[in-house]
Parts: structure tokens; sequence; C-alpha cells
């Protein structure tokens, strides 16, 4: 079991992704009733997208009484969840689930009067929807603005982050009903913040840790280099299929995928945009979660046009070919997850690979981009630490590559050594007894 691996934030919606409405008729504080007072609170899209861009889950579980007490309607329901959908569309932000529960202990819509395990703070809506999306409550987190969702969080057995401002009698409060939230954030940016650096996704100094990603088709390779353990993902193009010839692209990108756990790239390469979308999606179908569509940065911008309507549709994109910072700078926003580098190749353009990197990583730490930078077309084992200390996220390293890293002669002839004088004190050993 990875220790720092997140599978999903759950989010509590009214108070965490758009606004607690006064109800004068009423006098109470309360959910939206009518469509138009549905209203995103600021900098939920950004925090939304940051935890897609970081491969996290993020699901709604909400208790929505307000149709049991008749203060509105289904289909009234139902527009409030398609203008939330559709206003994160627009800030690049995707909802992996939505879940309500409808039912209230005292409705007076006598169809939705039930004592539930679903309503908070029960855990059974986030526990059921674990199970529905495969995610594990022990490495996800539940953020919302109410004891109640930090209850539930807790019994679910996930980590829990209160949105709000830390009272005494609050604290009084959570002890008394041993509901104390491991976090407090102010808003849910804040927390999406929270959520990356316990994943160890950024560290407190803003610094991730770094990956090694294999740059291969062949399924030999990975077989031998994958019990290294150090392998999380893999990227591939066309030339590297080419040296493959004769095998079935769609069977090998499966075989791919059967031991490859984390992000597999694979290119497209039709030429018209919407050849390209056409081309992502059927790729992306043979496994939404791992298939990440590498599209070129091409020079009329139809690349960064594909990458930005994919993100919307929450297919994963590595945009491709890039030879300076500004193209990292427009793949990231156009909410690309990945943005490849190639070392090599800007090399036999005449520029500094790694001051290309070096700045690429300073303006996406600077604009809190979550994309993140691979460094590929690495042709000599040096070139992978340059790449490293220089700022990538990833470096994408061929097999033959790869396989001289551990390599050291002066490793090699500090072993024999030891070897050497193991035998001589197992001789001595023997002669003893
Ligand atoms: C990786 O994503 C790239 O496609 C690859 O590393 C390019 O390498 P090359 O420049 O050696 O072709």
């Amino acid at each position: 079991m990875q220790p720092n691996r997140i599978d999903a934030v759950f989010l509590d919606r009214d108070g965490v992704l758009n606004e607690l409405i006064y109800h004068e008729e009423a006098g109470v504080i309360d959910s939206p009733f009518t469509v138009d007072q549905l209203k995103l609170l600021p900098r939920v899209g950004a925090a939304i997208k940051l935890l897609n861009q970081n491969n996290i889950k993020v699901i709604v579980v909400s208790n929505q009484p307000g149709i049991a007490k008749n203060h509105f309607t289904e289909a009234i329901l139902e527009e409030m969840t398609n203008k939330l959908k559709k206003e994160l569309a627009g800030l690049g932000a995707r909802l992996d689930g939505i879940y309500y529960c409808l039912h209230h202990p005292e409705a007076t819509n006598l169809k939705y009067l039930k004592i539930c395990d679903c309503r908070k703070p029960k855990p059974g809506l986030i526990l059921k929807t674990a199970k529905e999306l495969s995610v594990d409550p022990r490495h996800s987190y539940v953020v919302g603005d109410n004891l109640s969702d930090i209850k539930a969080g807790k019994a679910a057995g996930c980590k829990t982050i209160l949105l709000g401002k830390l009272k005494c009698e609050l604290c009084q409060l959570m002890d008394s009903e041993n509901a104390r939230p491991d976090y407090i954030a102010t808003n849910l940016y804040e927390a999406a913040k929270i959520v990356l650096t316990n994943g160890d996704i950024l560290t407190k100094g803003g610094e991730p840790r770094m990956e090694i990603f294999l740059d291969t088709a062949s399924l030999e390779e990975i077989k031998d280099i994958l019990p290294w353990g150090i392998i999380t993902g893999l990227t591939t193009n066309q030339k590297i299929f080419l040296a493959e010839k004769g095998c079935n692209f769609r069977q090998r990108v499966q075989g791919i995928l059967s031991f490859i756990e984390g992000p597999v790239s694979i290119e497209v390469t039709s030429s018209s945009l919407d050849e390209l979308i056409r081309e992502a999606r059927e790729f992306a179908s043979w496994d939404n979660n791992k298939i990440v569509i590498k599209v070129p940065m091409f020079g009329d911008g139809r690349g960064l046009h594909a990458a930005s309507i994919l993100a919307k549709e929450g297919i994963k994109t590595n945009m491709t070919a890039l030879m300076n910072a500004q193209q990292v700078l427009l793949a990231a926003k156009a909410g690309a997850t990945f943005a490849s580098i190639f070392f090599n190749r800007v090399k036999d353009y005449g520029d500094n690979p790694e001051k290309v990197i070096a700045e690429s990583r300073s303006l996406i730490d600077r604009g809190n981009f979550g994309t993140k930078i691979i460094v590929g077309s690495i042709r000599k084992p040096e070139d992978v630490m340059q790449a490293a200390l220089a700022g990538a996220h990833i470096v994408t390293i061929p097999y033959k590559i790869l396989k001289q890293l551990p390599l050291h002669p002066k490793t090699e002839e500090t072993i024999a050594e030891f070897d050497r004088a193991w035998e001589e004190f197992k001789k001595a050993e023997a002669k003893s007894f």
C-alpha cells in the first residue's frame, strides 16, 4: 500500500462549492431553494481543477433534504446539479460523481420520510460511493463546513477538513462529540492544497517528489524493468511503436496497461481537430484512468484546442514535442495533465534544456498549475540527473539508458573487494571451528 496515495476528495455541496442563502421568509440560513440562488464560491473551480490535474477523484456527497421539506422539487435539484456541472466545466473543472441523500427523519413530503444510513453524520453514502467508484476511504478526504461532514468522514475512515474559522465554542463541541477534524481551511482551494501536500504531491517547500517513467512499447523491456520498483508510468510515440513493428497497436497498448499501474501516454496522429478529438476519445475509452493522450503542440494552436476540449471531458492529456517554456505555459493553461519537454531535441536546436525545464517549472509553480513536466528525449545517463535537478516532475527514460543507471565502475570494484573479504572471513571461520 502506498502511504501517500490519494484516491478521492469527497465534498459537501452547500457552503463548500456554493454559497449558503439567507431565506428571509423562513428566517434561516440554508441551501439554495432555487436554481438562481445557486452561486459558486470563489476559487472553487481552481481547487477542483487542481485535484483533477493530480488524478484525484472529486465527488460530491451531500444531504439535500430540501425536497423532503417541500422547499423545492426533484426537477429543481436536477437543474441545480446541471448548472453546477456546467459552471465548473466552464472553469476547466470536473466532478467525478454527485451523490445526494434526499431523506429526512421529519419529512413533510412522505416519500422521503426515512431514518436512513446515507444522511450524514452517518457514513453510508460515502462508503457506498467509494465502493462504486473503486476508491479506498482510507486514502481519501472529506471536506465539509459542518460537524456532520466531519463525523461522517471519520466514521468512513477518511481524513477530514473543516471549512471555516475555529471558535472556542466549536472546539468544545468538537471535543464533546469526538468530531475534531484533521485540518481546518478557510476555503476549498486551501483544502485542496492541504490534500496535495499530504499526498507529497507538493511538499511544504512546494517541491514535489520526482517520478521515473519508461519510454518504450516493448513488453520485454517493461517486464525486465518493472520488478526494480521505480517505474510509475510509461510514454510512447510513433517512433517507439515503429521499433515494435508487426504488433497490433490496440493489443500492444492493452498488454502495456496490464503491466503498468500508472499513466500510459499514447499519441494521436491525425491532423484535423475533429479527427484528433475522435482518435483521443477512442484511445481514452480503452482505459480512462490510465490512458493519457499525447497531443502535439501544433504551430496553428489546434493541439491546444484539442487539449482544452479533452480536459473538459476529463480525458488526460500530455502535450508533447515542447521545446521552450512558453509552450509549456500554454499547455498548462489549456489544462494539460502533463507537458513533455524533449531534452536532447532542445539541445539539437542549440538551446539549453536545463534552462527550459527550470523556467517551465517556475511558471508552473508560480501559476499553481497542476500540470506535471515530463522530460523525454533522454540519450545519455547524465541527461537524467540534469533533467531531474533542473526541476522535471517526471523523467521518461528509454530502456537502454535505464539499464546503465545502476552501474558504476567503483561500485563494481567495491562489491568485488567486499566479496573477497567475505570469502577470507568464511575460510578463517571454517578453520577455527
Ligand atoms: C517521450 O515522451 C518522447 O516521445 C521521447 O522521449 C522522444 O525521444 P527522442 O527525442 O529520442 O525521439
